[in-house]
């Protein structure tokens, strides 16, 4: 007899350490056993449909034969060779080459990773060997925004900018200072000025209050995404690449959710017509089949790398991982393919049409928003104040166990419901996934 989902659960909360992990949170736990198309099927035999992609990631959805085929002719082939300089394999220069043509026309050199992290630390450290080889060791201090995630190891940590991420790891990594995040539902703006500059201009205030020669990079997600999918105004970015021309400031994009399709356009940044000097990624870029990610740097750096008389003594053991970048060659062969950038476009126009026709009026939705396919629905006390729900309410726990009870596992940020599902997602199934939002908060809220 195969073990019961209890069976399996009882030796889980004995031998897994989790991430986020939480003793009370991981009641009512999952196990998962199979998935296909944008359904994840639980060790009971339940189905949900899959709100979140997994985390971000499964773009192409679940039970793609071509990134498996990718994978084993790749293991049975090459399983692994060092990416160190001095090694290299067919994979990775062909990957390199691809994303230079898919990014923007100054970026054409690639770093791969294992993931956003590691793409995080990859470029502060960069950013530091940069302004080190010019001449110019003090510009070092990164600049982030409130709401703002870039993983959780310790730097890229001190760059996210949700305080529960850090509270108990203190003392964060020093030179890692935070800007308010252009949040347009809460975002107030001093009069005669847009929401968009001003919030903007808060990144020129920090750096002058820094000192101009101590600030190397500004790291920003095009949507904040884990934050809680917060689309900045238009005439941010724009005032964004102004200051960070006129201080010499790295403008580092975080597209680790919002690259390859996931907004509308292959990358977030294009929304606005801005270029970045670097760029990271992950996630999305094989579907989360593998674990990869990595960065990209504009030709301004990538020569300083290479007229460099210092190693860049930066380093993992998966760099360039040949599985992983085979992985990735196939699933942009899906992306591209399947024009994701589109699909992404009109199906998050139906998915955030249905949710704002159904939630718009609702008393305690203070805000329906989102860009391409990824949504979310910010839950309130209080329309007119804003007000949020007391914690000690969870009403965004209660939210979420509730939509699993209409079969939609997705996640949330405290009261704000995130959604980002496979961009194969169908018509029928998004129809779905708005009725268990709907229904959910119904339960919880009334209707
Ligand atoms: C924008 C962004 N950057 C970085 C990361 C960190 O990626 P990882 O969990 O692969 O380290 C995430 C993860 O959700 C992310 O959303």
């Amino acid at each position: 007899m195969p073990p019961t989902k209890t069976d399996l659960l009882a030796s889980d909360v004995r031998h897994l350490i989790h991430p986020l992990h939480s003793k009370a949170g991981h009641q009512n736990a999952h196990v998962w056993v199979r998935s296909h198309g944008s359904t994840l099927v639980d060790a009971d035999g339940s189905e949900y449909i899959d709100g979140l992609s997994g985390l971000w990631n499964v773009v192409a959805g679940h039970g793609r034969t071509e990134l498996a085929e990718a994978a084993s002719r790749q293991m049975t082939t090459l399983p692994y060779c060092s990416g160190y300089t001095g090694s290299s394999n067919l994979h990775a220069i062909a990957l390199a080459e691809r994303l230079a043509q898919l990014t923007y026309p100054s970026i054409n050199r690639f770093f791969f990773t294992s993931g956003g992290g590691e793409s995080s630390e990859t470029n502060f450290k960069t950013a530091r060997y940069y302004f080190r080889q010019l001449g110019q060791p003090d510009k070092n201090k990164v600049i982030s925004r409130q709401w703002g995630y870039h993983g959780v190891t310790l730097a890229a940590m001190s760059a996210t900018g949700i305080s529960s991420y850090w509270t108990m790891f203190e003392p964060r990594v020093p030179g890692f200072l935070h800007i308010a995040s252009p949040y347009p539902y809460r975002y107030e703006a001093p009069d005669g000025i847009s929401p968009g500059i001003a919030a903007a201009n808060e990144l020129e205030q920090k750096i002058l209050e820094e000192g101009p020669e101590t600030v190397a990079m500004f790291l920003a997600e095009p949507v904040q995404g884990a934050g809680g999918v917060i689309v900045p105004p238009d005439d941010y970015f724009p005032r964004i690449r102004e200051i960070c021309d006129q201080y010499d400031v790295l403008l580092c994009t975080d597209e680790v959710i919002t690259g390859f399709g996931r907004t509308g356009r292959m990358w977030g940044l294009e929304h606005w017509g801005v270029e970045p000097d670097m760029i990271q990624y992950a996630k999305a870029i094989t579907s989360g089949y593998f674990p990869l990610g990595g960065t990209g740097v504009s030709d301004k750096i990538a020569d300083v790398l290479d007229s460099g008389e210092d190693v860049w003594m930066h380093a993992y053991t998966y760099s360039a991982h040949p599985v992983g970048c085979a992985v990735a060659m196939a699933n942009l062969d899906i992306i591209q393919g399947e024009d994701f950038p589109t699909q992404a476009a009109e199906k998050g126009r139906t998915l955030l049409d249905g949710l704002k026709q159904r939630l718009d009026n609702h008393p305690h939705v203070g805000e329906v928003r989102g860009l391409g396919l990824m949504a979310a629905v910010e839950i309130v006390e209080d329309r007119q104040t804003k007000a949020e729900f007391d914690a000690d309410e969870k009403v965004g726990a209660r939210i979420n166990q509730a939509m699993q009870n209409h079969g939609l596992f997705s996640r949330m940020r405290g009261d704000v419901i995130c959604l980002a599902p496979p961009i194969v997602i169908t018509d029928q199934e998004l129809e779905q996934v708005i009725d268990a939002v709907t229904n959910a908060i119904g339960d919880v809220l009334g209707a």
